[in-house]
């Protein structure tokens, strides 16, 4: 069995190659751009969109998208509140690794709490943090439902199912608002792009965008 029991025994090794010095190889800073809103908002369409226009522009990314997240990492959690907070605090320390690998990394999740945004958004940085929020309404939402899951939340088919059984509660203060029923998937990569493009610039560096 495996105890949850921290072990003292262990003692950071200091890398020789820093996140500095994968930034500078790979040309671009690293940067989180967090994705969130309700099922079927858009997140998963859009940030896989701007990661294929990204890495056109040769800037160096990965996508983590919660359903695939919860196929082998989280594959034992739940959709509690509890199991919920756990999901992102797993994802905050493996969005930890990658800014120190010097990508720029996508994250589309409902992330329907405040507080476990805002926790992750602690545990990675507030600087390497960008908020964008995928807001729809929910009738629309449920008219896209690709899933299905709209419908068998309904059904009472599936529990805790965030905009039916489940509340999402509202960034207050995001860096980014795309609302994804006025915009197109496109509009909402160059959105974005344009957002983020001076930030992953290193000094000095000509930018990405620059290349095209
Ligand atoms: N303007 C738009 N922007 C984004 N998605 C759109 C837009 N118009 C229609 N769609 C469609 O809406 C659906 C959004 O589904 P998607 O899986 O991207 O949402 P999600 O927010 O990742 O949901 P989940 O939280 O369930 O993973 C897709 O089928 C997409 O093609
Ligand atoms: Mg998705």
């Amino acid at each position: 069995m495996i105890t949850r029991q921290r072990n003292n025994n262990v003692v950071w090794h200091r890398p020789l190659v820093t996140r500095q010095m994968r930034e500078v190889l790979n040309g671009h800073k690293s940067l989180v751009l967090w994705f969130t809103g309700l099922p079927s908002s858009g997140k998963s369409t859009i940030a896989h969109a701007l990661e294929k226009k990204l890495y056109d522009l040769k800037v160096r990314t990965y996508t983590l998208d919660g359903d695939n997240i919860r196929h082998g990492l989280c594959s034992d959690l739940g959709f509690s509140p509890e199991e919920r907070a756990e999901n992102l605090r797993r994802i905050a320390e493996v969005i930890k690794l990658f800014l120190d690998a010097g990508i720029v990394v996508l994250c589309a999740f409902v992330s329907p709490y405040k507080k476990d945004r805002e926790k992750v958004k602690k545990i990675v940085g507030n600087e390497n943090f960008v908020e964008i929020y995928c807001r729809c309404p929910v009738e629309v939402c449920k008219k896209r439902d690709p899933k299905g899951f709209y419908e068998k939340a309904e059904k009472g088919e599936i529990k805790n199912y965030t905009g039916v059984s489940a509340p999402y509660e509202e960034p207050e203060n995001p860096d980014l608002i795309l609302d994804t029923h006025l915009l197109t998937v496109e509009e909402s990569v160059e959105k974005i792009l344009n957002f983020v493009i001076d930030k992953i610039l290193l000094k000095g560096e000509p930018s990405p965008k620059a290349s095209v």
